[in-house]
């Protein structure tokens, strides 16, 4: 049995093209047809946890256009309660991602929908915040909806993926357990990085200063507050720990990657769920890397997560 999870976040539809590589300025590449899948990293996480078993509830903004019925569609599938969807006028959020063939991306988000995912939208959503035992946020929605979620759900626990990178007031870092982000976005948040200097995607370990490692960042990040902090390594796994405690690391299984996009939302659907389910931290990690690892074998972001039977051991 699992406990309610509330994901209060962002729906796009991707447009996703794959491309040699990136163009710089004043190039133009050509790239393959678009596809347009579900995505946006509150939607994502939301559907991973809702495929996976859990009880999820997503509240969010959609667009009256097909890319919003796509994405109501796609969180139905995954049993996801989509009772605090409401569509807004303006369109469904979109991601413009070009997709390299080493599996890796960079991503243009156009909010849309989602800047409506206001501090007043969330008010008529406080019954289903305050019967949550799991609230997750990220941030592609406005901060001072973040900052609402950190002060509503104080009686749930309460997992802040600081995605896209950028830094948190201490009163959200405060109730994060855990703080979950990427190698890069936890540079950012530690002031290590400029935006512009971190590059799209789960970063290489250089945008930490070098012979710092993991679980010192894991201790920086801790002293600005959370509970807990997991830092994901993509195929190094994760670093984790507990306010007070060591810092642990998991491994991740050698996967072929396919495509990373959306893959740090299926850990962090995976980890609320195993959270709601009543599992220790590490063991949370350790499942959420599997279900990441899966996720990065195929394409897509909400389409490449698993079900439970496609997950072994
Ligand atoms: O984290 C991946 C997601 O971020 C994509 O699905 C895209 O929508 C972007 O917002
Ligand atoms: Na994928």
């Amino acid at each position: 049995s699992s406990g309610r999870i509330v994901v209060v976040g962002s729906a796009n539809a991707d447009l996703v093209l794959d491309v040699d590589h990136r163009p710089s300025a004043g190039e133009t590449v050509f790239g393959s047809d678009v596809r347009v899948t579900p995505g946006g990293k509150g939607a994502n996480q939301a559907v991973a946890a809702g495929r996976l078993g859990g009880d999820v509830t997503f509240v969010g903004c959609v667009g009256d256009d097909d890319h919003g019925a796509m994405l109501r569609r796609s969180l139905e599938a995954a049993g996801v309660d989509v009772g605090h969807l409401r569509t807004v006028g303006a369109p469904t959020g979109n991601a413009v991602i070009l997709l390299t063939p080493d599996g890796e991306n960079a991503i243009i988000a156009s909010p849309g929908a989602n800047r409506h995912v206001t501090p007043a939208l969330l008010t008529g959503s406080r019954a289903a915040l305050a019967s949550a035992d799991v609230v997750v946020v990220q941030l592609e929605i406005p901060l001072d909806t973040v900052e609402q979620v950190a002060r509503e759900a104080r009686s749930a626990r309460v997992v802040v993926n600081a995605a896209p990178a950028a830094t948190l007031p201490p009163e959200v870092l405060a109730v994060a357990d855990p703080l979950v982000v990427n190698e890069s976005e936890a540079a950012v948040l530690l002031g290590e990085a400029h935006h512009g200097m971190v590059p799209a995607g789960s970063g290489p370990a250089g945008t930490i200063p070098a012979g710092s490692g993991p679980a010192a960042t894991v201790t920086a990040l801790l002293a600005l507050g959370p509970r807990s902090v997991v830092v994901t390594l993509g195929g190094a796994g994760a670093a984790h720990a507990v306010a007070g405690g060591r810092t642990e690391h998991t491994r991740a299984r050698p996967v072929d990657v396919v495509d990373t996009t959306g893959a740090g939302d299926a850990f962090v659907g995976a980890l609320a769920l195993e959270l709601a389910r009543g599992a220790d931290l590490g063991d949370a990690v350790v499942a959420a890397t599997g279900v990441a690892a899966f996720a990065v074998g195929r394409r897509g972001a909400q389409e490449s997560y698993p079900h439970p039977h496609q997950l072994s051991g």
